[in-house]
């Protein structure tokens, strides 16, 4: 491993993210760009389930520009020096902030309604910047370290994915002193432990702020239940997620149907993931590792 290579997995490890990460150029910006201002029209149009689910967790599956970002080799050669050299992808997630848009998202930490085993060690999200992101534009804000502190209770104020992506709220206390803003230039991302609390603010500039977030897991990641999909990105996978396959051309039949599968295959996991968490240890008590 090179010298910055171990300087990120380091910082990964310690403060639990590590950016800027320079990734796509800036010519693949436009073109990104570009091709996500069509598909959120092309979705809204179709309606049902594309639009339901047109911003979590399979956009890959229907998009070529999406297919494109999770197999850059920039991210891929960053992830596999945090993760190791066989990396699946299990989510992508459009992170959208319109222009004056007052909206924003409470301190939370994601792996308390992923349901994923493993995932303390073999995991991580990547986010990467299709705008630049600043503090005026609502950024993510990480609280350095506290991927350290495990699982931290959470109110949850909804009951489905939507309201908890939302809604959800850590009920302790967090250092607002040692607060980081990611700030990027478009084209860079940064990269985070699944563990980590992080928020974001309202967005006061004239332009919208989009992120796409992938996490990257490894062969040793498994569901805490049920049966769950995930693409191979590089290298080999023996793992428990049944295979996906990546999409020929945008919205295809067969990229369609894989599409519809992994995403009913995926709400039913979460709506289980979620009903147990609330239900087993009561709301806003819940201590336990998820
Ligand atoms: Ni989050």
């Amino acid at each position: 491993m090179n010298t910055i290579a171990t300087d990120l997995a380091e910082r990964f490890r310690t403060d639990g993210f590590a950016f800027p990460i320079d990734a796509l150029t800036p010519a693949e910006v436009e073109q990104s760009l570009a091709a996500c201002h069509t598909y959120l029209r092309t979705v809204s149009a179709a309606g049902g389930a594309l639009a339901r689910y047109a911003v979590f967790p399979k956009i890959h599956l229907v998009s070529t520009w999406a297919d494109r970002i999770v197999h850059h080799p920039a991210i891929l050669d960053a992830v596999e020096t945090l993760l190791g050299p066989n990396l699946l992808v299990w989510s992508t997630n459009l992170f959208v902030r319109p222009a004056h848009s007052g909206s924003s998202l409470a301190w939370h930490q994601d792996a308390v309604y992923l349901g994923l085993n493993g995932f303390q060690q073999h995991a991580a999200r990547v986010w990467v910047a299709l705008t630049d992101t600043t503090a005026a534009n609502g950024t993510m804000r990480y609280a350095r370290g506290s991927h350290l502190r495990g699982a931290l209770p959470h109110r949850f104020s909804g009951s489905g994915l939507e309201e908890i992506m939302r809604g959800e709220e850590i009920a302790v206390d967090i250092d607002e002193a040692a607060a980081v803003d990611v700030v990027l230039k478009a084209g860079q991302c940064s990269a985070h432990h699944l563990a980590m609390a992080h928020c974001s603010g309202p967005n006061h500039t004239a332009d919208g702020r989009f992120n796409l977030a992938i996490d990257y897991i490894t062969p040793q990641v498994s569901p805490t239940a049920g049966e769950d999909s995930a693409l191979l990105v590089r290298g080999t996978d023996t793992g428990a997620f049944s295979r996906e396959t990546r999409p020929a051309s945008d919205f295809d039949q067969a990229a369609l149907r894989e599409f519809y599968t992994a995403v009913a295959r995926r709400q039913k996991r979460i709506d289980q993931t979620v009903r147990s968490r609330k239900g087993d240890h009561g709301e806003g008590t819940d201590r336990d590792p998820a």
